[in-house]
């Protein structure tokens, strides 16, 4: 069901299905179609307060649910869906052998003027993925090879796990990052002042930005070191800087795992790279807001730098690299919404430099900013604490806290997976094959 997984996470927590298997259901279903239905059903205000999905165009004609945006050339469908619906098509879907026979589009496809053309680069973006995964599958020489740098191995021993751990303290000291309370900013302007003085500890120039957004009132920050000699050429190292615990989402909110943990990796990576000479390729860190409250931060990021025509070669997301679920130094692979020669690199850096072990799996669902950067069309790679039954059951409580479940020496390979990419492949002339 999934390209060059070797491992499934098991997604039974998840009650959605991912791309993937909405392709295959794609090329597989026995319904038959009836015409070709550019935009069968309008969307209208009522419509969009129920979940927006994307799915198999021959299953959901045959299910009767109202299409809003159809390919039948690719049988691809968005719905606004109902409860009874989606419980409808997961029957069919699960008849026919699949997952949830879908994908939530939910915080993605906003009732909006563009609605239409939105639908369509959606589909398009997961039609050109599938193409651009099924020839890089086909390629003789799969696995890339990363040649072992003497100033790379004494750069990753320079990262540092006290710095982790501060930092670590430090956010999920505040008792809440979410991005919906009265001032979702309390812990950005000290990380900010934090960041500056980081920066004027370091060999390097660089500069940090404050983002504001249209869906939430928290702010993003990103950090960019210039590239050298392909600066336009863009590296983005990223994770979700936003906390989330309780029904309202507003309880104490320590995150710590989720993802204060992520967050310092790239604090910790940042540090070590202002100390070594500016890399060829611009390297843009981001601390995403709203990630809990459905990617808002990512979204807008992402989907601007689709606007701007950015060249955005590769994106790293750290989301969650506390907790080792499967055993200190074995880590999780996503597979989803993640491109497959990108996840070659991660293996080969942990050939040359980690020598670690990677389990490949699923999130089942675009379960965190990666996926909005893919949706927009730019590579991406998630590695991950452990597998998704494996991982902190804490997140998302108020127990997300420090403890000594938590290991800060695997948390460390996370560090090291952001300072590979930003000394080695912004170093390189590597891009996703197959544009
Ligand atoms: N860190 C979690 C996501 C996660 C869960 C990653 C399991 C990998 C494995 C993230 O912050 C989160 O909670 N995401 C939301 C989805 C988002 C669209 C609101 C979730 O999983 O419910
Ligand atoms: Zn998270």
């Amino acid at each position: 069901m999934s390209f060059n997984s070797t491992l499934r996470f098991d997604i039974s927590r998840r009650t959605l299905s991912n791309l993937t298997s909405i392709a295959t259901l794609a090329v597989t279903s026995t319904f038959i179609l009836t015409g070709f239905a550019a935009q069968a059903h309008t969307p209208e205000l009522g419509d969009f307060q129920q979940k927006p999905i994307l799915a198999d165009l021959g299953m959901l004609k045959a299910l009767n649910v109202p299409i809003s945006y159809a390919d039948s050339a690719n049988n691809l469908a968005i719905a606004y869906i109902t409860p009874q619906m989606e419980q409808k098509i997961s029957e069919a879907a699960h008849r026919l052998n699949k997952c949830g026979g879908f994908e939530s589009l939910e915080g993605t496809l906003s009732p909006s003027a563009s609605f239409a053309s939105d639908s369509k680069s959606i589909i398009q973006n997961l039609v050109d993925y599938k193409r651009k995964n099924q020839q890089y599958a086909q390629t003789r020489v799969r696995r890339l090879a990363i040649e072992p740098k003497p100033a790379i191995e004494a750069a990753l021993a320079d990262l540092k796990i006290e710095n982790l751990q501060a930092w670590v303290q430090w956010l999920s000291s505040f008792p809440s990052r979410f991005n919906r309370l009265a001032d979702p900013n309390k812990h950005i302007a000290p990380m900010v002042d934090r960041l500056n003085q980081m920066i004027a500890a370091g060999k390097i120039p660089a500069k940090v930005d404050l983002i504001d957004h249209q869906n939430t009132k928290q702010k993003s920050i990103r950090v960019t070191v210039q590239g050298t000699s392909r600066a336009q050429e863009v590296v983005v190292l990223g994770g979700h800087l936003d906390s989330i615990a309780g029904w309202s989402g507003s309880d104490k909110a320590p995150g710590a795992d989720d993802n204060a943990s992520g967050s310092a990796n790239l604090l910790e990576a940042l540090r070590v790279v202002l100390n070594q000479p500016r890399p060829a390729r611009t390297l843009e860190f981001y601390w995403y807001a709203g990630e809990e409250s459905g990617l808002l931060g990512s979204a807008e990021i992402a989907k601007a730098a689709k606007a701007a025509k950015k060249n955005v070669v590769a994106v790293l997301q750290l989301d969650m690299t506390l907790f080792p679920g499967e055993g200190e130094f074995n880590i999780g692979s996503m597979t989803d919404f993640t491109s497959a020669w990108l996840r070659d690199y991660l293996v080969a850096m942990n050939d040359t430099y980690l020598k670690i072990k990677i389990l490949e799996g699923e999130c089942g669902y675009g379960c965190s900013d990666h996926a909005s950067w893919f949706r927009n069309g730019y590579p991406t790679v998630m590695p991950f604490e452990a597998r998704l039954n494996t991982m902190n059951s804490n997140i998302h409580t108020s127990n997300d806290v420090l403890s000594n479940r938590l290991n800060f020496k695997h948390s460390l390979v996370f560090s090291k997976i952001a300072l590979i990419m930003a000394m080695d492949l912004a170093n390189s002339n590597i891009t996703q094959p197959f544009h």
